[in-house]
This record gives C-alpha cells, sequence and structure tokens, in this order.
C-alpha cells in the first residue's frame, strides 16, 4: 500500500511538471496561441484551464527530465517505449507533439491527464492520456476542478462531450461546465456531479453521436434519479455543439436553451415511445417492453411513480399492472 502511494505521488510530481513545461512552450509557440485565438479564447482563459502546447519534438521532455528513461514517463503514460518491439527504429518518445494540451485535473487540482488536439486537419484530432494509477476515465470529468465553484454559484453543472465546450462556454459565462472525456458518461460520472449538486443538465453535441451519448446518460442517470435531483437534457441543433452554438447564437441564446432543456422524465418517455405506434396494441405493448429495464434500473420514487403513471396512461394500461408485470419494488412510504 505504501509503495502504491509512493508510486502515485511520483507520477503526480511527473504529470505537475509536465503540465509546467507545456505551459510554458505555449508561450513561444505563436502558431498555437494563433490557433486558439481564433477559437475565440483569451489568456484569461487560457491560463484558468491551464493550457498548454506539446511541441514538435520527439523528445521535448526531455529537457525537464533530464532520466529520459526514467519508468514513471510511460507509467504517466507521457513517453511511449517500443523498445520491446522487434526492429522499432526509435525507442522512446514524447506521445503528446504539435498539440495543444488541455490538462484533466482531479478534484484536488492535480494534473491527472492531458487532451492534446491537433491544429490542422488529421488523426486522432485529439489524443487522450491513456488510463494510468492515477486516471480513470470513466471516473474523471474535465473542468471539474474549475469549475466547482461556478457549480455552486449557479445551482446546476452543464455536462457537455468536449474540451473544447468546456473552454468556450466559461469564456462565454457558462463556468459551470464540465466533459466527460471521450467517453460516455457512466454511473459514476453521475454520482461524482451529484455530490456537486442536486441539479444537473446534460448538453451534448447535435450529431448523431451526441443523441447515443444523451441516451447513454439517461441510462446512467437512472440509478441515482430521485425526488430531489433534477436532471435535464438540451438538445442543440445537429450541426452544433455548444461551443459552436454559443458562438454562433450568444450567450442569451444558449441561456434560453438551458432554460427550455428537457426533464429526464419527458425524455424517457420520449425514448420508451420512439418510432412506436401508440395507437396499435403492439406499438402500446412495445412501449412497454422498451420502458421495462429502464424503470426497473430506477429506486423506487415519487419520479418513478409519475413515470409509471404517465406510460400507463398512453399505453391503456393500469399502473398497479405495470408495476406488477415489471416486477418494481414499491416505494417506501413517507
Ligand atoms: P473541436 O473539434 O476541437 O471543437 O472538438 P470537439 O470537442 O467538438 O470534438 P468532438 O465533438 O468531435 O468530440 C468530442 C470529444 O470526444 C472530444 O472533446 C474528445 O474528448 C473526444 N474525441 C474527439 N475526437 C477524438 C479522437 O480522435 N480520439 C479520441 N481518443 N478522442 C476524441
Ligand atoms: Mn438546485
Ligand atoms: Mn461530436
Ligand atoms: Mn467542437
Ligand atoms: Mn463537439
Amino acid at each position: 500500500r505504501a509503495e502504491v502511494q509512493a508510486k502515485s505521488l511520483a507520477l503526480s510530481e511527473v504529470m505537475t511538471k509536465a503540465g509546467e513545461y507545456y505551459k510554458q512552450q505555449l508561450r513561444h509557440a505563436p502558431n498555437a496561441i494563433a490557433y486558439l485565438k481564433k477559437r475565440g479564447l483569451t489568456g484569461e482563459i487560457a491560463a484558468r484551464f491551464a493550457l498548454g502546447f506539446a511541441p514538435d519534438s520527439w523528445d521535448g521532455l526531455r529537457s525537464v527530465y533530464p532520466d529520459y528513461s526514467a519508468s514513471e514517463l510511460v507509467e504517466a503514460g507521457l513517453v511511449i517505449d517500443k523498445s520491446d518491439e522487434e526492429g522499432a527504429g526509435r525507442k522512446r518518445y514524447d506521445r503528446f507533439r504539435d498539440r495543444v494540451m488541455f490538462p484533466i485535473r482531479n478534484t484536488k487540482g492535480q494534473i491527472i491527464g492531458f487532451g492534446g488536439r491537433i491544429m490542422e486537419q488529421g488523426e486522432p484530432k485529439y489524443l487522450n492520456s491513456p488510463e494510468t494509477p492515477l486516471f480513470q476515465k470513466g471516473f474523471e470529468l474535465y473542468g471539474l476542478f474549475e469549475a466547482r465553484q461556478a457549480i455552486r454559484d449557479a445551482g446546476y453543472v452543464l455536462v457537455t462531450e468536449g474540451y473544447m465546450d468546456v473552454v468556450a462556454l466559461a469564456q462565454m459565462g457558462f463556468p459551470q461546465a464540465v466533459a466527460t472525456l471521450g467517453t460516455a458518461c457512466t454511473p459514476t460520472h453521475v454520482q461524482k456531479l451529484l455530490r456537486q449538486t442536486d441539479h444537473v443538465i446534460f448538453s451534448f453535441d447535435g450529431d448523431a453521436a451526441g443523441r447515443r451519448a444523451a441516451r447513454r446518460a439517461l441510462e446512467a442517470c437512472l440509478p441515482h434519479a430521485n425526488d430531489d435531483k433534477f436532471i435535464k437534457f438540451l438538445f442543440l441543433p445537429p450541426e452544433h455543439d455548444p461551443d459552436s452554438y454559443i458562438r454562433e447564437f450568444g450567450a442569451d441564446a444558449f441561456e434560453q436553451q438551458v432554460r427550455d432543456a428537457m426533464p429526464l422524465s419527458q425524455f424517457f418517455m420520449r425514448e420508451v415511445i420512439g418510432v412506436n405506434d401508440l395507437n396499435s396494441a403492439e406499438g402500446r405493448a412495445k412501449t412497454q417492453f422498451d420502458a421495462r429495464p429502464l424503470l426497473q434500473a430506477m429506486q423506487a420514487s415519487g419520479l418513478r411513480l409519475q413515470i409509471v403513471r404517465n406510460l400507463a396512461q398512453q399505453t391503456m394500461t393500469a399502473p398497479a399492472e405495470i408495476e406488477t408485470m415489471f416486477e418494481l419494488s414499491q416505494p417506501v412510504a413517507r
């Protein structure tokens, strides 16, 4: 255990040092500065998120880690080691090269990973740190450290898909935004968010991937949804994400979108009805079939009862019949 702690500490120091290095490098990278400016970011916001730049070099990190062969650099995901591979020409090299760097911090403010964006067209658009003992993607949310006070002040958190969404929203007056890290929103993410606030608004991209992400987020929320939580979903036009939307239409239009966000119960019904025809027995039965696992994922609560009643009404069934058929435990008497 002591060994694990010592290791984590060592990794944490390595990450901090790398963050300082990338931040320092940004000052000497006019093209990266121009890129951030072009995306509408001020120096103040770049500093707030400790944005940096990884120069176009195979071993840039050598200048801050004289012992470039240290195993911690590989364990931290900063250096790739190919020495075990047959015929590998270059054996060790920096993972992040020629990319704008977004440090990912834990709630204590320590850097645990990075996301690096390419500035031109190219693949991958974002390169993320691999999972390490410090960094688990299903657990961490980009921007949570920076947003914590703003979440308290606003009384809600905005959950987005991307680094740029978080930074752009903060720039445009919505510092209460975080992002999942290129992964689906997990129940652990939801739990973590609900520890900060009782009001969560998901704002994913308007494209098909974003709509799928919203569905996954709905599923992740169900075990935690109850009567004193407000969970909502904001749907942007298909061609937009929060960053592009707020830049094109402005903060007031985005604020209106936040006000109009769809409550979980409504999104739930929209999802289970889907393309089913409620005017046919088959369509009503299929709607119930699709609702079943979702309702079973919820705890007994007034909210679940409301959804059951709505479903019952729309599918011409008695609420008690649904509860029996789905084997839902009865709400605790209050
Ligand atoms: P911009 O194009 O800079 O505005 O980024 P975006 O956040 O709008 O990108 P997009 O909607 O395509 O992707 C959302 C998130 O998914 C990103 O912020 C990344 O976390 C992740 N992501 C996107 N592209 C890649 C990729 O090529 N590889 C990996 N690993 N993650 C990616
Ligand atoms: Mn509230
Ligand atoms: Mn997208
Ligand atoms: Mn974007
Ligand atoms: Mn996007």
